[in-house]
């Protein structure tokens, strides 16, 4: 099995860094597909932190290949600015960083945009909850064919001409959103701005697509990392509060520009509760102290935005969902010490909507709001051993939850992580075997 792809299962923020960092020990090169700066994974390498936004996870591993695939969105100056955060740990320092020319680039008037229609959404009560980083901006300007790619930066004329056309049609946008168009000045710095980012990126970009083929062909261990989780996908997810990438396994392929035979395996990332950011339907939801619990227990917090998580229990339903999407053959269990210490933890196990029992979440907005979680309980565990290395190592009943949840989830457990630590994992199949 050559080539890998994690997602995550449901709304994003699953644990995808540590499981990640901890596959790409057998990886050689680690391909992040989709989205921008939006995502935020938090890495905890010999107690340190490392967030990164864009770079993919595996980077904590000198000497593999990072790939940033061409359907992604990137913020220059975040990227410059994480590259730099990398290498002042001594990361990133053999010229492992490949950046797909194609990819789009956000600008700040992607952001300007993003963050005006956040603030009227507030007002008319109609915000998705965006992360403000221009994600959406930008990928609308790549379906009108309009969007600025890597690529662009090498090139001045170019770039000032698409900027024009684009701000051409964005200025009315932004004063009917109640901001102020750019003046030339500032239009000019943010161009200068744009140029001086290309040339400091210029040696890190490149063909990505035929970079990972090339991997692929050679019979190295490619790791696709995606971005957000399943149910955030632009076609499948709970529309409109989703992103605008396609977050799904079969987005890996897109992205980087490679075929679907290629892929070998799906691992699919689940916490052992649920968490959301922004808005959009989330039935298993916790409210007042209960959720408050989980947040803290967890450090449920945006690693992008710092915005507190909702959270609640685990959505069986919503995890059946992302499996089928993504077509996962496996999961990992991530965050199971967070629900230590509960007298007693609940799993949704089914939906009733008109007197029907759903094995999946309905996927229209009002029969989402309509429908009644149904729910197992299960006895709660004391704290769990760091040391576990085995699902026989836990307390009975985290056991008989982990071995319940799988059953019903469908797929497999290939590792269940018992604390935020690479050591603190129990790992059951290499994906990559
Ligand atoms: P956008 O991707 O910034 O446009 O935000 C759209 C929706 O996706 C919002 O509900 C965000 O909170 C959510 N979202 C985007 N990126 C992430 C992520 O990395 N983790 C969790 N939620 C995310």
């Amino acid at each position: 099995m050559s080539v890998v792809i994690v997602v995550g299962a449901q709304w994003g923020d699953e644990g995808k860094g540590k499981v990640v960092d901890l596959f790409t020990e057998r990886a050689d090169v680690v391909v992040r597909y989709g989205g921008g700066a939006n995502a935020g994974h938090t890495l905890v390498i010999d107690g340190r932190k490392l967030v990164t936004h864009l770079v993919p996870s595996g980077v904590c591993h000198p000497g593999k290949s990072c790939v940033l695939g061409d359907g992604m969105v990137i913020d220059p100056q975040v990227l410059l600015d994480e590259i730099a955060q990398c290498q002042t740990r001594g990361l990133l320092m053999r010229g492992e960083l490949l950046v797909g020319l194609g990819a789009h680039v956000i600008l700040p008037y992607h952001k300007l945009i993003d963050g005006l229609r956040e603030d009227r959404g507030a007002q008319t009560g109609r915000a998705i909850g965006t992360t403000r980083r221009g994600i959406g901006p930008a990928y609308e300007a790549k379906a009108a064919r309009k969007g600025v790619r890597v690529r662009d930066l090498a090139k001045p004329a170019r770039l000032r001409e698409l900027v024009a056309a684009n701000l051409d049609e964005l200025a009315p946008l932004i004063a009917h959103l109640g901001g102020v168009a750019p003046s030339a000045q500032e239009v000019e710095r943010w161009i200068d701005d744009a140029l001086a980012a290309g040339r400091a990126l210029a040696q890190h970009t490149g063909d990505a697509s035929r970079h990972v083929a090339h991997a692929i062909g050679r019979g190295q261990h490619v790791l696709f990392e995606g971005a957000q989780g399943c149910l955030l996908d632009l076609d499948h997810g709970t529309y409109p509060y989703v992103t605008s990438s396609s977050t799904v396994a079969a987005g890996a392929c897109q992205s980087a520009g490679i075929g679907p035979t290629a892929v070998g395996a799906v691992v699919g990332i689940t916490k052992a509760y649920a968490t959301r950011v922004g808005a959009g339907p989330f039935p298993t939801e916790l409210h007042g102290e209960a959720g408050d619990r989980l947040r803290v227990a967890g450090g449920e917090f945006g690693a992008t935005t710092g915005r507190p998580r909702r959270c609640g229990w685990l959505d069986l339903p919503a995890l059946r969902m992302g499996a089928r999407l993504s077509g996962m053959t496996s999961l990992a269990l991530t965050k199971l010490d967070v629900l230590a210490g509960l007298s007693e933890v609940s799993v949704c196990v089914a939906y009733r909507l008109d007197g029907k029992e759903l094995d999946e979440p309905p996927i229209d907005l009002d029969d989402i709001a309509r429908a009644e979680p149904i729910y197992a309980s299960f006895p709660g565990w004391g704290t769990l051993p760091s040391a576990a290395r085995d699902v026989a190592d836990l307390p009975a009943p985290a056991r008989a939850y982990v071995e319940t949840i799988e059953r019903m989830a469908g797929v497999p457990f290939c590792l269940v992580s018992v604390g935020p630590d690479r050591s603190e994992t129990i790992r059951l199949r290499d994906p990559f075997s």
